[in-house]
């Protein structure tokens, strides 16, 4: 059985595709899950793929990821920027989790510089577009591998 990975994405993500085009560009996010189911099986991997706009939600995955998946690609959106409870869920699941941002969010507000989530992630990938989702999962599986 290859290994799970989770991957979550956070709240207004749903509506990729239409929103700001110019800071996240075309793809929807339906697009974004082919690409990781893509990913997927050229690495041998099974990919969940998830996205909430309610926080508690989120944590239950987290939650229920502990004892399931071998790790979690993350883009927890705003709550990156205002979530303790993230961070603390994501500590407590034990797992390698790598953060994700379609956008560099050190190229934007000041208040997107700041993230509560990469202090416990292993990486964190920002500004790759949606190839910084199939860029974690090749990691994940080379990591795998050794
Ligand atoms: C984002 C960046 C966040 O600051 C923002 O709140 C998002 C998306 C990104 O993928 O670039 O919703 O995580």
């Amino acid at each position: 059985m290859p290994p799970i990975v989770l991957v979550l994405n956070g709240p207004n993500l749903n509506l990729l595709g239409s929103r700001e085009p110019s800071v996240y560009g075309h793809e929807t996010l339906a697009d974004i899950a082919d690409l990781c189911g893509r990913t997927a099986r050229e690495h041998d991997l099974t990919v969940e793929f998830r996205q909430t706009n309610h926080e508690g939600e989120m944590l239950d995955w987290i939650h229920g990821a502990r004892q399931r998946c071998a790790a979690i690609v993350i883009n927890p959106a705003a709550w990156t920027h205002t979530s303790v409870a993230i961070r603390d869920a994501l500590a407590a699941s034990e797992l390698p989790v790598i953060e994700v941002h379609l956008s560099n969010v050190h190229s934007r507000e000041a208040f997107r510089h700041h993230s509560f989530v990469s202090g416990i992630a292993q990486a964190v990938l920002c500004g790759f577009g949606s190839n910084g989702y199939r860029l974690a999962l090749e990691h994940l599986s080379q990591q795998f591998k050794r």
